[in-house]
């Protein structure tokens, strides 16, 4: 799928809940995934945040509310203002309206970059650019958290043939990995700090493979 479909599919979704989990049982999901996600998270204060892929902001809020500055990126404005309006009472999150292949930041500007349920959307070449680039932006000892739905779809479905008139529906665009990919592309710089999978999604549709780490950045 090229980069202006993959916008449009998002465009199309509501900038809801449901828009961001692309499933009619969301706000169940939401619930026990975030709770799980914030209590894996390392010590926020003091920090500047870089939040990939943002969308309404799930998760902006947890992170304007613990660390020092938030920088927000989206690259659906629908969703960015939505965050924006959800989050009106913070003073220190930022917003950026732009692909998340086109970012550029200082060197070591971030302690912390969060990224859940982006690198699914991207082709190979993009992650490991922008792993790359993360890897710049953080600084020694900063932390990065990945999630990605792996193997298989969120309900543990394997990934469907696509058609064109999947595209309204499906998520027949994303790239279900194994997830040596993300370890391999982040071994040399990172260590793994811990690991795990969202145990709703387990419960709900025994599906395992809903994988998140957490990485610290080794000290050069
Ligand atoms: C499944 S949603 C997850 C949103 C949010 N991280 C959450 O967990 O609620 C994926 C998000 O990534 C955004 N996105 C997808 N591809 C992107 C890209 N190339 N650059 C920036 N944002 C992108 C979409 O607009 C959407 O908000």
């Amino acid at each position: 799928m090229s980069r202006s479909d993959s916008l449009l599919y998002w465009q199309q979704q509501q900038a809801s809940i449901q828009g961001m989990m692309l499933n009619p049982e969301a706000e169940e999901l939401h619930h026990y995934e975030q709770q799980q996600i914030i209590s894996c998270l390392p010590n926020l204060s003091g920090n500047n945040v870089l939040e990939i892929g943002a969308g309404i902001g799930r998760y902006t809020t947890y992170f304007a509310s613990e660390a020092n500055s938030v920088t927000a990126v989206d690259f659906n404005q629908n969703f960015i203002s939505k965050n924006q309006e959800i989050n009106a009472g913070f003073s220190n999150i930022s917003y950026q309206c732009a692909n998340a292949i086109n970012l550029s930041f200082a060197k070591e500007q971030f302690d912390f970059v969060f990224i859940n349920w982006l690198f699914m959307y991207l082709e190979d070449d993009q992650v490991e650019i922008i792993i790359n680039r993360i890897t710049q932006w953080l600084k020694p000892n900063g932390h990065f958290f990945l999630r990605e739905s792996c193997i298989t779809d969120s309900k543990g479905n394997p990934p469907l043939k696509s058609t064109a008139s999947d595209a309204q529906h499906s998520h027949f665009h994303s790239h279900y990995r194994d997830p040596q990919f993300y370890l391999a592309l982040l071994g040399t710089n990172f260590y793994l700090v811990s690991q795990g999978n969202i145990k709703i999604y387990e419960e709900k549709y025994n599906n395992p493979n809903q994988l998140f780490w957490l990485f610290k950045k080794k000290i050069n």
